[in-house]
């Protein structure tokens, strides 16, 4: 494996979780449920691994994420790597300087689904590759571990659902925080009614700087003797080769989702596994290309409100999800449910619950027309409303606030990659297969029609259909 850092151990993966169910079960809201999820996996590892335990994986795509998904992956017992595939030579160059000289690597996908010695496939390639090469990949009996948004377009995602299930094979999309244990304890929380009954959800990412609007470092050689070109647009129509296109190709719509398929696919799955929704109604955007004027055809400011209806996993919300890319903030990323009775507020690496209930008395005074009223009209109002509403009708009697935090060390990517992993391993059901995906991508791509094509787009999230 790695020629420069050692393998992960077995028990450096025991050591990880073991802290994650300690920390757990002496915080102050030490949950049977998560403890329950950490000791099932340290079960799980303590079994040793066999040669038939193995799982060889294939990386399509090893740019930033595909290096970030691998160097996850490699630290769950008994996976390994056996190639890899990228259109750019320096990235190949890269994994043989990382991985040494016997990993396989093509610029050439096919020839790595075609291997048999390939089990399972992250794609980590630009969004429009991930719909073709996941039902390709399916077709060819491989597990697959495919980055968000699962799909490039809407009209892709039935076909990647039908392939998932005509394979039998397990698909996992990869929004990392369907697995951490910090939207698990806010699933817990909103399930038990800590905040009463919810009506809107609030989620923000706010960004200040050109690596964050997808200004990516180029490579000094980059042209079409080291970029695949060809391949990289083929099925599309043809286009002359422009690295922008290819290193910076969230920016374009030809290839990449906009901020909507990138950002807030991650707010909505958060949204999604919190509150067990299928999705919205109705989506409407709207946003503006106000400062990274590099050529980009998709905004860097932008808003979406999404309608949830009244479903018996939730009562009716609305989301509103926000991407700015100048933002004097500094950069900032929340997301607020509020209920009725009090708000729950994720942030980095934990979450906070905050009560407030409304009164049963109306409240009289303060920012109130009672001081506009003659004296003695006041005076006889206020004898009235402390006849009619108790000392205890008058005041709200709020719950302490409730503070959670993710161990130190905690890490829900690779949580995900070990839910996709187990699954592999055992057949049983991933946290997010391709129809969670597909009903978190969906809406966000329909943000950008909204906003292309300026109009409400209907959704029904129980078939996944455009209405
Ligand atoms: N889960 C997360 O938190 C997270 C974070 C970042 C990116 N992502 C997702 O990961 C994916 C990759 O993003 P990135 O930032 O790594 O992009 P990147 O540009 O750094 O890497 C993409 C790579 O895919 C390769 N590629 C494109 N088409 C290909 C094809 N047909 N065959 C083989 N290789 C191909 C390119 O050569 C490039 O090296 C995107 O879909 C993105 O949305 C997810």
């Amino acid at each position: 494996m790695s020629k420069k850092t050692p393998p992960p151990s077995r028990r450096d993966f025991i050591k990880h979780l073991t802290g994650t169910t300690l920390a757990l079960s002496l915080g102050p809201l030490a949950s049977l449920a998560h403890q329950q999820k950490a000791e099932e996996r340290i079960i799980q590892y303590q079994k040793k691994i066999t040669v038939n335990d193995r799982i060889n994986i294939a990386v399509i795509g090893m740019g930033i994420m595909g290096n970030n998904n691998l160097n996850t992956a490699l630290k769950v017992p008994g996976v390994q790597l056996v190639a890899a595939c990228d259109l750019y030579t320096g990235r190949l160059q890269r994994v043989k300087e990382l991985y040494g000289d016997a990993i396989f690597t093509t610029n050439d996908y096919r020839k790595i689904l075609a291997r048999q010695d390939v089990d399972a496939v992250i794609i980590a390639t630009s969004d429009q590759w991930h719909a073709r090469i996941t039902k390709e990949a399916l077709q060819k009996g491989k597990h697959v571990y495919c980055e968000k948004p699962m799909v490039h377009f809407i009209s892709e995602g039935q076909g990647v659902i039908a392939a998932q299930k005509a394979s039998n094979k397990t698909m996992q999309v990869g929004s990392q925080r369907v697995s951490s244990i910090v939207y698990a304890k806010a699933h817990e929380l909103y399930k038990s009614g800590e905040i009463g009954k919810l009506n809107m959800v609030n989620a923000i990412y706010h960004r200040q700087s050109a690596l964050g609007a997808w200004e990516y470092t180029m490579p000094p050689d980059a042209s079409t003797a080291t970029v695949d070109w060809e391949r990289y647009i083929a099925g599309m129509p043809t286009m002359p080769y422009d690295a922008k296109k290819f290193f910076w190709w969230r920016n374009y719509r030809e290839f990449g989702t906009g901020v909507a398929g990138d950002l807030f696919v991650h707010l909505l799955s958060g949204t999604h596994v919190i509150t067990d929704s299928k999705g919205p109604v109705s989506i409407y955007s709207s946003g503006q290309l106000c400062y990274w004027k590099d050529g980009r055809n998709v905004p860097d400011v932008m808003t979406g409100i999404l309608n949830y209806p009244d479903t018996p996993e939730h009562s009716a919300f609305q989301l509103s999800l926000q991407v700015n890319f100048v933002s004097g903030t500094g950069g900032m990323e929340t997301i607020r449910f509020i209920g009725d009775e009090g708000t729950i507020d994720i942030d980095g690496d934990g979450l906070t619950v905050h009560h407030s209930k409304m009164t049963v008395a109306p409240g009289i005074g303060g920012w109130d027309a009672l001081s506009s009223y003659p004296k003695a009209m006041q005076d006889e109002l206020l004898q009235t409303y402390n006849q009619k509403y108790t000392a205890g009708q008058q005041k709200s009697d709020n719950k302490q606030d409730i503070v959670f935090k993710q161990p130190k060390g905690y890490d829900e990517h690779l949580d995900h990659h070990t839910n996709f992993f187990d699954s592999v391993r055992t057949g049983k059901q991933v946290v997010e297969n391709a129809t969670f995906g597909f009903r978190a991508a969906a809406p966000c791509l329909a943000c950008n029609d909204s906003y292309f094509e300026k109009k409400i787009i209907g959704w029904d999230p129980e078939n996944m259909k455009l209405t």
